[in-house]
């Protein structure tokens, strides 16, 4: 195997800024590329909620000029090492000196997203071109930097530092396209005749995820069953014909998980640790989250951790319609920690205050409170309407924390349906994304509970021996940028 030099130009990467899955990925995927015996480097905005001290960044190139269409832009750029990995920031004030990453406080997208991102996108390459770095692979993700396959065929074909890279696109989630008004056309400098139906434009606006994807030597996402989803119409927000078009150059890879961070023999947020061998300290771990989110300390009443975006993706809505019946029925507790859509936050944030030392919520973000739900939890509820992946249900099973999930994208590819006969698997699946079925399916998780223990240790034995971490999931990648590689070179 030949070592690949890869640029990996993202939005979000743990520690450094994250909001969804998207960071673990980035991160882990690096890391693993690296410890392979490749050569990466990450680049990122500089957003003003990044600590640059904690990070250790340093200035860097300053000013790096990037031109977007005719305007020339002026920003300043900064490194740090993460894990032996370059890391480069790109500042500017005006696009990354606010509060979120992609939204205001009220979760509101900033309007002018189309223009930062594309920014960022072009000054990264720019950067690239600047300290001589020659990717083999420019490695993009999600539409804020779907852009770079538009322009590295557009103003870099014939780059001495640029030329020669392939492009890999990779779709976290088919929900956010980078759908913004046209007037940001001309300052991205993508060229009038390419907005087409074809390319960039779509019913009069832009589509930055179309665009990319239309330039991508290769498109990936992040399960088989989602890449499946999104070749039929009813999976694929618009995008089937445009994904059917990559034919075999569209595939799904599962994401891999970094288990230094997700590990219940070492993780560093948790008081004490357990192994599947020995499970008292997730007894220890259980009772010390109860009394942490004031639920009733008892070890024998099964405890339900959800965290999550409370995003409607999620699917939560269907567990607030089913939540009164099923505190009803069940003898049961639930800790939920998510931040998001107001809506939501406004059903989960008071529900303690209805269930008393039953229900327990957090309305926030906590690594740590996260960290403690997936190990302490007897259960782990994700009733997505569609997930591309998901990574918790995957951090879950780790934790021998069994997965109740609806059978969709990468849930459906990670979690194993409990058999009632033998005691096989590593969940609880349904498939209908109905209030019904969520109650049904924790009734059967509450059940094997309270009435077969001994399938219940089995689940949990089987679940934590599951293996997803990056060292193999990374094979995939690196023949997907062999594919890309050949796709480009057969141009
Ligand atoms: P998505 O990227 O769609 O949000 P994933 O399951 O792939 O879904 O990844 C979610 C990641 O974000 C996990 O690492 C999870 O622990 C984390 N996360 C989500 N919400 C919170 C929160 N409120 N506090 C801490 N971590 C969170
Ligand atoms: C997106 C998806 C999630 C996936 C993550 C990382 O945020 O919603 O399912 O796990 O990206 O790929």
């Amino acid at each position: 195997m030949s070592r690949l030099k890869i640029a990996m130009l993202a939005s979000e990467c743990y520690p450094f800024a994250k909001i969804g899955g998207l960071a673990d990925v980035v991160s882990g995927l690096s890391r693993a590329l690296h410890a392979a015996g490749h050569e990466v480097i990450i680049i990122l905005p500089k957003y003003a909620v990044l600590d640059a001290e904690q990070h250790g960044l340093r200035p860097f190139i300053s000013p790096l000029s990037v031109w977007m269409g005719d305007t020339q832009e002026w920003c300043a750029t900064y490194t740090t090492t993460y894990g032996g990995i370059p890391v480069y920031f790109i500042e500017f004030e005006r696009y990354f000196g606010r509060p979120g990453l992609y939204n205001d406080a009220e979760f509101h997208n900033y309007p002018d997203n189309a223009w930062r991102f594309g920014f960022f996108t072009r000054a990264a390459l720019q950067l690239c071109h600047e300290i001589g770095f020659a990717p083999d692979i420019v490695h993009a993700h999600d539409w804020q930097t779907a852009l770079a396959p538009a322009y590295l065929k557009l103003w870099h074909w014939n780059d001495p530092v640029l030329g020669g890279a392939a492009s890999v696109l990779t779709i976290h989630n088919l929900a956010h396209q980078g759908r913004y008004p046209a007037d940001a056309y001309a300052y991205l400098g993508l060229q009038a005749a390419n907005f087409t139906a074809e390319k960039f434009e779509e019913f009069g606006e832009l589509n930055c995820l179309k665009g990319g994807l239309y330039y991508a030597d290769l498109a990936t996402t992040v399960s088989p069953t989602y890449a499946r989803e999104t070749r039929t119409p009813s999976g694929a927000n618009g995008f089937a014909p445009f994904l059917a078009r990559k034919g075999d150059h569209y595939l799904g890879i599962v994401n891999g998980v970094d288990y230094e961070q997700w590990n219940p023999a070492s993780d560093h947020y948790l008081p004490n640790h357990f192994s599947p061998h020995a499970l008292v300290g997730k007894a220890t771990l259980k009772l010390a989250l109860q009394r942490r989110v004031q639920l009733e300390p008892n070890a024998d009443i099964p405890l339900i951790g959800v965290v999550s975006r409370l995003v409607e993706q999620k699917g939560l809505d269907l567990l607030a319609e089913a939540l009164e019946a099923i505190m009803r029925a069940m003898l049961v507790q639930f800790v939920i920690l998510g931040t998001g859509e107001k809506n939501l936050e406004w059903y989960f944030g008071p529900l303690p205050e209805r269930y008393p030392g039953r229900i327990g919520s957090y309305i926030g973000y906590s690594e740590e409170l996260a960290h403690w739900i997936v190990a302490g939890a007897d259960f782990f509820l994700m009733p997505s309407y569609f997930e591309p992946c998901g990574l918790n249900q995957i951090y879950a099973l780790k934790y021998g924390t069994l997965p109740i999930v609806r059978a969709t994208g990468g849930l459906d590819d990670t979690v194993r349906q409990y058999d009632e006969a033998s005691g096989a698997g590593t969940g609880f699946k349904f498939v209908e994304p109905s209030a019904r079925s969520v109650y049904d399916t924790v009734g059967w998780a509450v059940s094997t509970y309270y009435d077969r223990k001994p399938h219940l240790r089995q689940l949990m034995a089987t679940a934590m021996h599951e293996d997803f971490s990056w060292a193999q999931q990374v094979k995939a990648y690196v023949a997907a940028y062999e594919q890309a590689m050949t796709n480009k070179r057969a141009l």
